[in-house]
C-alpha cells in the first residue's frame, strides 16, 4: 500500500468514528459566504488568531510566573532576563493584548457600519458583547499580575469604584479584593480567574458566537440577505464557498497582520508607554501613589466618562451605561436598512460624531485632569450618549436610498446617482482608447509579443 493510500484509509477510518472531514466540508466548502466581503471582514478571523496567541503564550508564561505579592514582580523580571525566549513570550502576550482590542474595536465598528447587529443577528451581537465585557475583565485582571506600580494603583482605583454603590458598595469592594486593600489575596484570585475561568468562558462564547453566525449566515457591506436569493439547487446566487476563496484571503491577511505584530514586538513593545506603561517597571509600592494613574489605552474612553461626571456614583453609573447601551443597539436602531451605504446623511453624520467622541474620549483618558480636558471630556460624553438617545428617533424617520436586490447590482445605483458623470467617464475611456498614445502602446505591445513568440 502506498503512503497516499495509507493516508486515505486512515482518514476513512477516522471519519467512520468521528466525522471530521464531513464537519470541515460543511463548515468550509459548503458554507457560502457573500462574495463582496471587504477588508473589514478580516477582523473576525484575526480575533481568532490573537485569541490563540494569547492562550499559547499565556500557558508558557504561567509555567514561570509566581502569583504571590512577594514574588510576582521578580518572577516577571526573571522571565524577561533568564528564561529562554522569555522576553519574546512576554512581549507576544502584552502586544497581543493591545492588538486584540484594536482588532475587536474594528470588528465591532464593522458590525455597526453594515448593521450586522440587526435582525436576524441580534443574538450574535449579544454573544459578541458578552465576549467584549469578558475580554475587558480578562485584560484588567492580567494587568495586576506583573505587580508593578500601575498594576497595583490601577486595580486600587477601579475596585474602589464599587464602593460608590449605595449600601453594599464597600462590602462588595472588600469581597472582590479579598482584603481591605489590593493584596496577596487579590493577586491570587485574579491569577486564577485570568488563566482559567475567564479564558474558558471566552472560548465557550466564541463557539456560541460562531454557531450563531453559521445559523443566520454572514451579513455583508451591502446589508443584503444572500440567503433570500438561491439557485435551483438551493445555493445562494451571490455566495461563494468559504474555502478556498476566503481561507486564502484570510491567510494572506494573517501574514500581513503578523508582520505588523512582529514589528511591534521587536522594535516597540512598549509603544511609547501605551502598551506597557512606564510606571509599571517599578515594583508595586502601597505607600507611594504614582503621579498620574491611568488605565491602558483600550479602557481610557470609559475611564474618561467616569472622570467627566463630577459625582463618584454618577461617574460609575455613566461608565457602566456607556457599555450597557451597546448591548441595546439592535433595539435602538429602528431603520430597516442595514448598511451605511444606503442610509441617510443624518445617520452618517451622527455615526461620524459618535466615532469622533469615541476616539476623543480615548485620548483624553490618557491625559492628566485639567479644566480644559474635563470640559472636552464632558462634551464628548454628551455626544456619545446623544447618539444612543437620539438613534431610536431619527432611525425611524430616516429617508434611505433604494437597496439593490442582488449584490451584483450594487454598481447600478452608483452609475445612476445624480451628479455622477458616468457618461463622461465612458466617453473619456473611449477617447483614450482611440488616442495616438494608446495606439502607439498597442503597436509596441504587439511587436513585443511577436518578438517573444519568434524566440
Ligand atoms: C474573541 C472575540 C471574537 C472572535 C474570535 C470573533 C470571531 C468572529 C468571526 C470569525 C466572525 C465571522 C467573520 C467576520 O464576520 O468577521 C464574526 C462575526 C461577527 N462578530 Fe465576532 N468575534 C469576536 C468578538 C465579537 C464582538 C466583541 C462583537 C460585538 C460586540 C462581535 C460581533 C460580530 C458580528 C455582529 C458578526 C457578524 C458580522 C457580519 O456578518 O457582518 N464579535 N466574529
Amino acid at each position: 500500500m502506498s503512503q497516499r493510500d495509507r493516508g486515505a484509509s486512515f482518514l476513512e477510518w477516522l471519519d467512520e468514528r468521528l466525522p471530521v472531514a464531513k464537519f470541515l466540508e460543511d463548515q468550509l466548502l459548503k458554507y457560502y459566504a457573500p462574495k463582496n466581503f471587504n477588508f473589514l471582514y478580516f477582523f473576525g478571523s484575526l480575533a481568532l488568531l490573537v485569541l490563540v496567541n494569547q492562550i499559547v503564550t499565556g500557558i508558557v508564561l504561567a509555567m514561570h510566573y509566581k502569583p504571590a505579592a512577594e514574588l510576582a514582580f521578580d518572577s516577571v523580571e526573571y522571565i524577561m532576563r533568564d528564561v529562554n525566549w522569555g522576553w519574546l513570550l512576554r512581549y507576544l502576550h502584552s502586544t497581543g493584548a493591545s492588538l486584540f482590542f484594536v482588532v475587536i474595536y474594528m470588528h465591532m465598528f464593522r458590525a455597526i457600519f453594515y448593521g450586522s447587529f440587526k435582525k436576524p443577528r441580534e443574538l450574535l451581537w449579544l454573544f459578541g458583547m458578552v465576549i467584549f465585557v469578558l475580554l475587558m475583565a480578562e485584560a484588567f485582571m492580567g494587568y495586576l499580575l506583573p505587580w508593578g506600580q500601575m498594576s497595583y494603583w490601577g486595580a486600587q482605583v477601579i475596585i474602589s469604584l464599587f464602593g460608590a454603590i449605595p449600601v453594599i458598595g464597600e462590602d462588595l469592594a472588600t469581597w472582590i479584593r479579598g482584603d481591605f486593600v489590593i493584596a496577596d489575596a487579590t493577586l491570587n484570585r485574579f491569577f486564577a480567574l485570568h488563566v482559567i475561568a475567564v479564558p474558558l468562558a471566552i472560548m465557550g462564547l466564541v463557539v456560541l458566537h460562531l454557531a450563531a453566525l453559521r445559523t443566520v449566515g454572514s451579513n455583508n457591506p451591502d446589508g443584503i440577505e444572500i440567503k433570500k436569493n438561491r439557485d435551483l439547487v438551493g445555493i445562494p446566487k451571490d455566495g461563494i464557498p468559504f474555502h478556498p476563496y476566503y481561507t486564502v484571503k484570510d491567510l494572506y491577511v494573517a501574514g500581513l497582520f503578523l508582520t505588523i505584530f512582529a514589528w511591534i514586538v521587536f522594535y516597540s513593545p512598549e509603544m511609547g508607554g501605551l502598551f506597557l506603561e512606564h510606571p509599571n517597571f517599578d515594583p508595586a509600592d502601597p505607600m507611594k501613589t504614582p503621579e498620574h494613574i491611568q488605565p491602558v489605552w483600550y479602557f481610557t474612553r470609559f475611564y474618561s466618562i467616569l472622570r467627566a461626571i463630577p459625582s463618584k456614583l454618577g461617574g460609575v453609573v455613566g461608565m457602566g451605561t456607556s457599555i450597557v447601551v451597546l448591548f441595546l443597539l439592535p433595539w435602538l436602531d429602528r431603520c430597516p436598512v442595514k448598511s451605511i451605504r444606503y442610509r441617510s446623511p443624518l445617520f452618517k453624520i451622527a455615526l461620524t460624531a459618535f466615532i469622533i467622541s469615541f476616539l476623543g474620549l480615548g485620548v483624553l483618558g490618557t491625559k492628566p485632569v485639567t479644566e480644559t480636558y474635563t470640559l472636552m471630556a464632558r462634551g464628548f460624553s454628551v455626544i456619545y450618549f446623544s447618539f444612543f438617545l437620539l438613534l431610536p428617533i431619527f432611525s425611524s424617520v430616516e429617508i434611505t436610498k433604494e437597496v439593490p436586490l442582488r449584490l451584483t447590482e450594487s454598481i447600478l445605483p452608483l452609475a445612476k446617482r445624480e451628479g455622477f458623470q458616468w457618461r463622461l467617464i465612458e466617453e473619456g475611456i473611449a477617447a483614450l482608447q482611440h488616442s495616438p498614445v494608446f495606439e502607439k502602446i498597442k503597436g509596441l505591445l504587439s511587436k513585443l509579443r511577436g518578438n517573444h513568440q519568434g524566440r
